[in-house]
């Protein structure tokens, strides 16, 4: 497997542009094939994660073609009513996004469809979205086991009826799978969310003119109704930008600009939690384009605070965590992280994995049964790292390799491909 070798910086003076934002990407392409007509996506994040969603809609007779290498990307879409059915197993690799929503959207086809992925996503549960789509009429089977269900799933779908359905977790994939879901229902679906999380699905949704309303009491999806296609500027990802602000944030000396990156407040937990920790993290040139906020982010070196995190920010930084973590490492206290158990059911058991792997480099890291407590500052050392499968672990350690003393090698990052191609590339741009 390949392996990543990290060594220490001076200073990082740079200015970067991360990748398409992942999120933005699955739903362009959800939405596009779903549209009617040609949808041009810009900016469409090529990783392998969003590569397994037009997979999956290619098999389902949509075409959909790189207009020039690295260029944009163009959807034939087919309508409401157009998806073909196949014999053919759906594989979305290790996306949980895709596996999700695409669970939404094929429990609205009048056929059958097998879904599975990769060995974590067979692992990760999915009876949070079989159970509201069994109450709209899906029949769906899968790997049962404690109470839960698992891939690979069978989605006999059609003949949908609308459900008012709050939501158990906080889980933008669960919320999108129930919206998506009432695009082929006889009637209104509404999903209440007490915590808000990510919000790309609706804005979509809108920027499409499908029919969503957003009122205080929920979000209200009318079924049946066909939409037009669009061109979609897809904003480099936050989550990706996360990795570097906290290089730019850790790393002495340095000044680090990143261009062009969503700004969606649904996903700005990260410069929130980062401003607590006493960063500097400035936001410039702040514009909205397809219906998403999109802005300029310069972070510069900076003594960090600890913090505490929990309550309502959690889903906004769902993903960041990992990388949060190698910041408190550096901060001067003890940075607490409670009510993120969700984190145990990602691509791998994040909780344990951070820690695990933040301990072999020197950090004083406790797990929580849903969060940790990390004691900073510590001067971290080079070590073998585990990515455990998980890109968002393979980056985070590679960050904090950056910072320690010695080289750091981590096993298994090919990783990284499912949400941040070219990673290795810009560590080693700012490294010179
Ligand atoms: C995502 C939602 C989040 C996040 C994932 C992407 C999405 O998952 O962790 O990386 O695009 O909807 P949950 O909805 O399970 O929290």
């Amino acid at each position: 497997m390949d392996s990543l070798f990290v060594s220490p910086l001076k200073k990082i003076k740079a200015e970067i542009h991360v990748p398409g934002d992942k999120s933005i990407s699955h739903r362009a392409v959800m939405l596009g094939a779903l549209a009617k007509g040609e949808t041009v996506i810009n900016g469409f994040l090529a990783s392998a994660d969003c590569l397994a969603t037009v997979e999956c809609f290619r098999k389902l007779g949509v075409e959909i073609e790189r207009l020039k290498d690295g260029g944009p990307l163009a959807i034939k879409g087919k309508g409401l009513k157009g998806l073909k059915g196949t014999k053919e197993v759906l594989n979305v690799g290790n996306s949980g996004t895709t596996m999700r929503l695409m669970a939404g959207i094929l429990a609205g086809q009048p056929f059958t469809t097998k879904i599975t992925g990769d060995e974590s996503i067979q692992k990760r549960p999915m009876m949070r979205v079989v159970k509201p789509l069994r109450e709209m009429g899906a029949s769906i089977d899968g790997r049962q086991e404690n109470d839960n269900i698992y891939a690979p799933l069978k989605i006999s779908g059609g003949n949908l009826a609308p459900i008012e359905y709050e939501l158990p977790v906080a889980s933008a994939q669960v919320k999108s799978a129930i919206l998506l879901a009432g695009l082929f229902a006889k009637g209104e679906t509404v999903v209440i969310e007490k915590n808000q999380a990510r919000d790309h699905t609706e804005r979509m949704l809108e920027y499409f003119g499908a029919s969503l309303k957003v009122t205080g009491s929920g979000l209200r999806v009318t079924g049946g109704k066909d939409f037009d296609s669009k061109e979609i500027d897809v904003p480099g990802d936050i989550s990706s930008a996360a990795f570097f602000m906290v290089a730019g944030l850790i790393v002495p000396n340095s000044e680090l600009t990143i261009r062009n990156v969503g700004l969606n407040p649904t996903r700005m937990g990260i410069i929130e939690v980062l401003h607590r920790m006493g960063a500097e993290v400035e936001v410039r040139d702040e514009t909205i384009i397809s219906g998403e906020p999109r802005g300029d982010i310069v972070v510069r070196s900076s003594e960090l605070r600890s913090t505490v995190v929990q309550g309502e920010i959690i889903p906004k930084i769902i993903d960041e965590i990992p990388i949060i973590a190698v910041a408190a490492t550096q901060a001067q206290g003890v940075t607490e992280i409670r009510g993120a158990r969700e984190l145990r059911v990602k691509e791998s058991d994040r909780i344990k994995t951070v820690c695990s792997e933040l301990k072999k480099m020197g950090a004083k890291i406790e797990e929580l049964e849903d969060g940790m407590i990390i004691e900073g500052p510590t001067k971290l050392i080079g070590a073998k790292i585990k990515s455990y499968g998980d890109h968002r672990i393979a980056m985070s350690m590679a960050i904090a390799g950056l910072i320690a003393e010695g080289e750091t090698t981590i096993d298994d990052a090919a990783c990284i491909e499912t949400s941040f191609p070219g990673f290795a590339g810009i560590v080693k741009k700012i490294s010179q």
